[in-house]
């Protein structure tokens, strides 16, 4: 038995964030966006309204699910922002921590001679940590922490350093779960004390059992 999600507003993010360097270049990482628009497909199927802000994927938009495609981490804070207010928002986007300072208009061409170029680059806003100290802060804040390492003490120290109510952890680097593939291993954190892993299993199984503590949670 699912628990339903009918009346409730959720808003999820997904993907990765392109920050441009010039016209034809950019700053990217190897999110697929798969795990959130799994969530987004589960919670419409369980009757919520769902609100999906996507980086540039290549996935198609789930059934009922209304979706807003951008692509830097300013143009998704921006929709976030706009899209409160939610009863939950699931930050499962991997937002870019840095962008250039500024974009080259022209293509940056090579010079005889030069071997080395500096970037500068300068801090993306933390899109999960303003939606959870938001005036509107939706009942339920859920944030994904991809890890290589130490994946519990990192995840707690980003659940009490953001105000998350939960955070679902996720080992990068290792075969058979984290960023393209299909399938993940989830270990998921509360603000009450939880830790639950979750799979082995397709993202879109693991959606519905991270669904189920969410609408727990909300009800
Ligand atoms: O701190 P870290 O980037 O590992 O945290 C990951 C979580 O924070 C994800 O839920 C991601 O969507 C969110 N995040 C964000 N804005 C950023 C960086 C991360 O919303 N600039």
């Amino acid at each position: 038995m699912t628990a339903a999600l009918a009346g409730r507003r959720l808003l999820v993010s997904a993907g990765p964030t392109f920050e441009d360097i010039d016209p034809v270049r950019f700053i990217g990482n190897r999110s697929s966006g798969k795990m959130g628009f799994a969530v987004a497909d589960a919670a419409a199927r369980r009757g919520a309204e769902v609100l999906l802000v996507a980086g540039p994927v290549h996935l198609a938009t789930p059934a009922g699910v209304q979706r807003v495609d951008v692509r830097s981490a300013e143009q998704m804070r921006a929709a976030v922002l706009a899209a409160l207010p939610v009863d939950a928002y699931i930050g499962a986007a991997a937002v870019a921590d840095w962008r250039p300072r500024a974009i080259a208009p022209n293509k940056m061409k090579k010079t005889a001679g030069v071997d080395t170029l500096a970037l500068e680059l300068v801090r993306t806003p933390d899109i999960l940590a303003e939606v959870a100290a938001h005036a509107a802060r939706p009942a339920l804040v859920v944030g994904f922490a991809a890890e290589t390492e130490d994946v519990e003490r990192y995840a707690r120290g980003k659940l009490a350093a953001k105000q998350l109510d939960l955070i679902a952890a996720n080992r990068v680097g290792v075969a058979g779960a984290g960023f393209e593939s299909d399938d993940n291993l989830l270990t998921v954190f509360g603000r009450d004390g939880l830790a639950r892993e979750l799979g082995p299993a397709p993202k879109i199984q693991l959606a519905d059992a991270l669904l189920d503590l969410i609408a727990e949670r909300l009800s």
